[in-house]
């Protein structure tokens, strides 16, 4: 059965500093993504606090927020069955040296923190990721 879904997809700063983001949205429209919406944006550490907010109480929190502020990423709307599962695996781990052969953070993730891209891990904060930075 269908299960037409649409996540959220972020290149990082360590990524779009590297001038991966081409090579990183190839990789989804390959394993079947369809770009709905995609913008080349810098957020405020302010605005990254907000979108991490579920994190406020962690460690890494401020470091987090100071990075993802810290240049330019790319925020993607990314639309395909499953969408939210599929691109978890193609991310892989949250840690680069976690994550399995062929995942994007294998490939190209420095650490966890420059672990470049984010993705929704759930279809509700899909909804909200989205709606934070595709309000129109
Ligand atoms: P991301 O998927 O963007 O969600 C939160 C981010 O926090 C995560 O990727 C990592 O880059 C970062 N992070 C830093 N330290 C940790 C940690 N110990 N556990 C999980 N995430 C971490």
């Amino acid at each position: 059965m269908n299960n037409l879904e649409q996540t959220l997809s972020i290149i990082k700063p360590d990524a779009v500093e590297r001038n991966l983001d081409k090579e990183i949205k190839e990789i989804f429209k390959y394993k079947g993504f369809n770009i709905v919406k995609e913008k080349k944006i810098q957020v405020t550490k302010a605005e990254a606090e907000q979108f991490y907010k579920v994190h406020e109480t962690k460690p890494f929190y401020n470091d987090l927020c100071v990075y993802l502020s810290s240049g330019p990423i790319v925020v993607m709307i990314l639309e395909k069955d499953n969408a939210v599962l599929e691109n978890r695996e193609v991310m892989g781990a949250t840690n680069p040296k976690d994550a399995k052969d062929g995942t994007i953070r294998k490939k190209f993730g420095i650490s966890i923190d420059k672990n470049s891209v984010h993705g929704s891990d759930s279809v509700d904060n899909a909804k909200k990721e989205i709606e934070f930075f595709f309000k129109d």
